[in-house]
This record gives structure tokens, sequence and C-alpha cells, in this order.
């Protein structure tokens, strides 16, 4: 099985309807075509998902996730969305884990795992988040800290559902701050992530594993990060809002 590489637009809490639709057949007009094993994945927020399925269903190669969903099934949680819904709604992946989910709503590792498991459960495929902020890394200690929210989240799973997580690694110093991580940082980060993986799965399922970089990547950055051996793609936010910027993107995977 080979090792497919990703790009994914997360589109956070951005677009008017009409601006959304525009960058959606923007980026269709642009016909990509895309080599196997390559995806191009867009998480718009909630109301969107819907309509971006809708533009994108023709368009081979391209998927739509969400941004989050909720723990539980179905209930009585005022303003949440669950795992179902966005699978009804033609999600094939749902992120969980952004460090704004986890800062701004509390979400810690224990949450996430329970989290992961709804997701796949509902047949979603998960795009798991992790990174550490800036004072881990300027301690020195980010594998440490980013090994133990894989573990936490992540290894009570079996192979068979651990072959459905994606992991992006988006260090919270490098989003939306136009201070990426360099290429070798971010490669070594990556590196340290496969072979956590490889200890708990083996090599072959780290060596199947996606793993993403994301934090202030953009069409001028891209190629140089995906250039790297350990980094299959990239989570890309404010760039992911400009259809040439995006296309750009996708071309340097
Ligand atoms: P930026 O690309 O805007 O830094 O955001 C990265 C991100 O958080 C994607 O999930």
């Amino acid at each position: 099985m080979a090792r497919k590489k990703i790009v994914a637009g997360n589109w956070k809490m951005n677009l008017s309807p009409a601006a959304c639709n525009e960058l959606v057949t923007a980026l269709t007009a642009k016909q990509i075509s895309l080599p196997e094993h390559t995806e191009v994945v867009i998480a718009p927020p909630y109301v969107y998902i819907d309509r971006v399925a809708g533009l994108l269903k023709d368009t081979t190669g391209f998927f739509v996730s969400g941004q989050d969903c909720h723990q539980k099934t179905s209930g009585a949680y005022t303003g949440d969305v669950s795992a179902a819904m966005l699978k009804a709604l033609g999600c094939k992946y749902v992120i969980l884990g952004h460090s704004e989910r986890r800062g701004y709503h509390r979400e810690d590792n224990a949450l996430l795992a329970e989290k992961v498991n709804t997701a796949l459960a509902e047949g979603l495929d998960v795009i798991f988040c992790c990174g550490e902020p800036l004072e881990i890394r300027e301690a020195g200690t980010q594998n440490d800290f980013v090994n133990a929210q894989i573990a936490e989240s992540l290894f009570h799973l079996d192979g068979a559902a651990m072959a459905r997580i994606v992991i992006a690694y988006e260090p919270i110093w490098a989003i939306g701050t136009g201070k990426t991580a360099t290429s070798a940082q971010a490669q070594d980060m990556h590196a340290n992530i496969r072979s956590v993986v490889a200890g708990k799965y083996g090599q072959e399922a780290a060596d199947n594993t996606t793993i993403l970089y994301g934090g202030s990547c953009n069409a001028q950055n891209a190629q140089e990060l995906f250039a790297q051996p350990d980094i299959d793609g990239g989570l890309i936010g404010g760039a992911a809002l400009k259809a040439d910027d995006f296309a750009a993107i996708i071309a340097a995977r």
C-alpha cells in the first residue's frame, strides 16, 4: 500500500456563503488532475458542508471534512454536530484535536480519544492534529509533548483503526503567525512521529501513515516542506482561502 499524499484546506470560521461558492467553483474550474494516492480535502464550516460536497461531487480526488465533531453519537448537546451528521452530508474525514479546539474549547487528550472512537465508528476517517506551544519548543521538549498527545488519544486503537488516521503536525507557534517551521524542524518532528507509530504498530503501518504539516504553509514554502521524506502534504489555513494559492500548494505536493 502506498502512502497517501493529502493537501487539506481548513477554512476555520471564514467566508460568506457567496465566497464559499466562488472559491470552490474557482478550484473545480482549474480541473486539477491528481495522481494516484493523492487527495485534496476541504474542511468548511459545518453550515457549508452540504453545498461544498455538492459542488465537489464530480471532482475526482477531492473530499470534504468536518472541522470537529462531538464525542457522543446524538443527544441534548446544543450547538454541537455529530459524526453521523457529517458522514451523512458526504464527509470522508473529520479534523480532531486542532489546537484552536484544544485551546478555546479545552479539549484534552482523553476527550479526543473519545472523539476519535466515535468518528471512526460512524465511518469517518480522522485527521488528528498535534503540535506544541512556543514555550515547549523553546524548552526543547517538543517530541515528548507531541508523542504524549498521540499516545493518549490514538494508541488505544487497533492496527485497522490506526490505518484510518492521518496525523497533522501543527506547531502552535506557526499557526496563522507567518512563522513556518523550517523544513528541517518539520522533518525532524515528522520522523519522530513516524518512529513512535512504528514502535507501537510496526514499521509497515508507520510507513503507510500520512503525516501532514500545518502552520503558515503557503504557495512559496510548500514545495520545500513537501519535499521532505516524512512530510506527506499539508493542512492549510489562510492560504486555503484563495483558489490560486491553494491550487499552487496542491501542485507542490
Ligand atoms: P495557517 O495556515 O493559517 O497558519 O493555519 C494552519 C492551520 O491551523 C490549519 O489547520
